[in-house]
């Protein structure tokens, strides 16, 4: 694979399950050396994206390659260059975790020798050593996350794909896994990641693509995709509805800028494109008012208000696997 080529090149990938198009005819392009978020409401096409592109589903129609392999016809030498770590993990919970390790790295090839020090490297890496001798199936949450990433590293891959990497954790495992995809980046390894949460795709992400009934619907850096929403936004909010004049006067006066009310959450929002300034700004016009006003923050915009602006519909898949795409 020569610099210029890219790890993940997809063309109008079609899947149908059954009377759901899965995959609407898909496109995506993700450079090498880089992380690549694929973020999505439930329902959204996100797995099935990664299950054609690691070889486990093949697509009705379309191409895809990657580190410049088909995915239909050279199967195994894309299988040999990627790690999966999938939404619904495939770890033996009765394994211990080093057990997990040497057994994956056996049906990766190696011989019991090297399997055995490469789950002594990988549970080190992920810092699992002490706990290497447990049952997987007592790991907690964020354990069994680093344990999955740790067996999708076994192979040393150059694409990584991650579903839904963070799902269900608690802030600070969150925060582990976020600092041990940054190492393998750093590393070299091109990562492409699903999320439902704009913030993991924010931190992590070089770019990402938004994905809607199996198509994407927008891409870019996550600056230019909140940009496209109308960026951050400040918000304070009052004690008691007849505080939202005085309030939005004063910070119209302050900002400069179109103020909205939303009076059943007793909220006054604007624009904060530069978030420190903003809220400086506001702070300060707010300064001895401070009976009238609960709270005054700055905050991204989040996936929902993301979809909401980019489909005209708020993100309606979540629950319901048997939702019909949009004709
Ligand atoms: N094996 C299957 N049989 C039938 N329908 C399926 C199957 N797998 C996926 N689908 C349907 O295809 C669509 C896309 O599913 P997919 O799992 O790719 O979405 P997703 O974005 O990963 O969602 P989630 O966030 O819930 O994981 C959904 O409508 C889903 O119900
Ligand atoms: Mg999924």
């Amino acid at each position: 694979m020569t610099r210029s080529t890219p790890a993940v090149r997809a063309e109008g990938l079609r899947k149908n399950h059954g009377g759901t198009a899965a995959l609407a005819g898909l496109d995506l392009e993700v450079p090498a050396g880089t992380v690549f978020g694929l973020l999505g409401p439930n329902g959204a096409g996100k797995t099935t994206t990664i299950r054609v592109l690691a070889t486990l589903l093949r697509p009705d129609s379309g191409y895809a390659e990657v580190c410049g392999h088909d995915v239909v016809r050279h199967a195994g030498r894309v299988r040999s260059r990627i790690g999966l770590t999938g939404q619904y993990a495939s770890v033996d919970e009765l394994l211990t975790g080093r057990e997990n390790l040497v057994m994956f790295a056996r049906l990766y090839g190696l011989a019991t020798p090297r399997a055995r020090a490469r789950a002594e490297e990988l549970l080190d890496r992920f810092d699992l050593t002490d706990a290497g001798d447990r049952r997987a199936g007592g790991y907690s949450g964020g354990m069994r996350r680093r344990l999955d990433l740790a067996v999708g590293l076994i192979q040393r891959p150059r694409v990584l794909f991650l579903d839904e990497p963070t799902t269900g954790l608690d802030p600070r495992s969150r925060l582990g896994v976020w600092g041990s995809v940054r190492d393998l980046v750093e590393a070299g390894t091109t990562v492409v990641l699903t999320t439902q949460y704009l913030e993991e795709a924010d931190r992590l992400a070089d770019r990402v693509a938004v994905i809607d009934h199996g198509r994407i619907i927008a891409e870019g850096t996550p600056d230019a995709l909140r940009a496209r929403v109308g960026g951050d936004r400040l918000d304070v909010i009052v004690r008691e509805p007849s505080d939202l004049t005085t309030v939005s006067d004063l910070l119209r006066t302050a900002l400069d800028t179109p103020i909205t009310v939303h009076r059943e959450e007793h909220r006054v929002s604007a624009a904060a494109p530069d978030r420190l300034s903003v809220l400086t700004l506001a702070v300060r016009a707010l300064d001895g008012e401070a009976a009238r006003i609960v709270d005054v923050g700055v905050r991204r915009p989040a996936l929902d208000e993301v979809f909401l602006s980019l489909t005209g519909h708020a993100p309606t898949g979540s629950g319901s696997p048997e939702r019909q795409p949009r004709s």
